[in-house]
């Protein structure tokens, strides 16, 4: 019977700590039900690719691969890739992408699957992409459900399942693709570290504080949701990664007695990609994300991690 593998991983949202936590501080990751699958099997001549326009990037992550397992061939192939998570729209779509070819190839070649080294390698294929990435993306894409994740240093990163009491309710709106890609968006914090040292940290040290009310939150502790979800924004803001049309949209939210926050890198020359939203009565949110004629994505938080689709 042919080779034929199908291999499929979550896309994600950030509670809590983006970009904070390439610095090495904390943040919360959810797995979505929104998610990405590559299909890998034998070929005739040379890569084919669907659709067409992915074929660079499966080269890449190919090459990735191939270098870290130490493979030389491999060159008749055919990959096909179907995605849910809508792209570079901080819903994780990249670190999906690179977590399910790598495990797929894993299937293909028969080799005993290791979500540790998958998860290595998807990291490397993000490296490539985003110059200097935390690898939470690629983590919690891995492992899936909720986790607490923080990179001590570029060897040493530790994470840890979280069992959630409480499940936050919010509303996922899609603000529109940022013009910037994730690895600009790090630069952009990168610059902005280099000319407020002091007040980066600042920064960094209460996104902290924060993640750790989300967690208590998570655990089952009293604490004001929305109101974590509005200071968090406001640090990401000073940041300087929050486009004025998103902070005008999440404005408009606050007035209406909600709360909204960017999640992922974010974006500052026009849109910021998805923002996750909260209001006591979620209808609100509706109508505005309808009157301002923007997407609600419907998702489901805490989805398996990196899952074979074979039937
Ligand atoms: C991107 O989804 C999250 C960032 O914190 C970058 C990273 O963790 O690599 C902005």
């Amino acid at each position: 019977m042919a080779n034929k593998v199908k291999v499929s991983a979550p896309g994600k949202i950030i509670l809590s700590g983006e970009h904070a936590v390439v610095y090495g501080f904390p943040e919360i990751l959810c797995a979505i039900d929104k998610r990405l699958s590559v299909e890998i099997e034998e070929g005739e001549k040379g890569l084919k690719v669907k659709p067409d326009q992915g074929k660079t990037l499966v080269e890449y992550a190919l090459e990735v691969i191939k270098k870290k397992l130490g493979l030389n061939g491999l060159r008749n192939l055919k990959v096909q890739v179907d995605s849910q998570i809508p792209i570079g729209s901080g819903m994780g779509s990249s670190a999906a992408f690179a977590v399910a070819i790598t495990g797929a190839l894993f299937e293909f070649l028969k080799l005993p699957r290791s979500l540790k080294k998958i998860n290595g390698i998807a990291y490397e294929i993000e490296k490539k992409q985003h110059g200097t990435p935390s690898g939470g993306d690629n983590t919690i894409s891995t492992y899936g459900g909720f986790l607490l994740y923080r990179k001590e240093t570029e060897t040493f990163k530790v994470f840890s399942p979280l069992k959630t009491k409480v499940l936050p309710s919010i509303c996922l709106i899609n603000s529109g693709r940022p013009e910037e890609s994730t690895g600009e968006m790090i630069k952009t914090v990168r610059d902005f570290i280099v000319k407020s040292p002091k007040k980066s940290e600042i920064i960094f040290k209460e996104m902290e504080k924060i993640t750790r009310g989300f967690l208590k939150f998570l655990s089952g502790e009293k604490q004001n949701f929305g109101d974590l979800i509005a200071r968090n924004e406001r640090f990401l803001e000073d940041l300087g990664v929050v486009s004025l049309r998103t902070i005008s949209l999440i404005k408009k939210i606050e007035s209406l007695g909600g709360a909204a926050k960017i999640s992922g890198a974010g974006g500052v020359k026009g849109n910021s990609g998805i923002i996750l939203a909260y209001h006591q009565n979620p209808k609100v949110l509706l109508e505005l994300a309808n009157k301002e004629k923007l997407d609600v994505i419907d998702v489901k938080l805490g989805a398996k991690g990196i899952r074979n689709e074979q039937s």
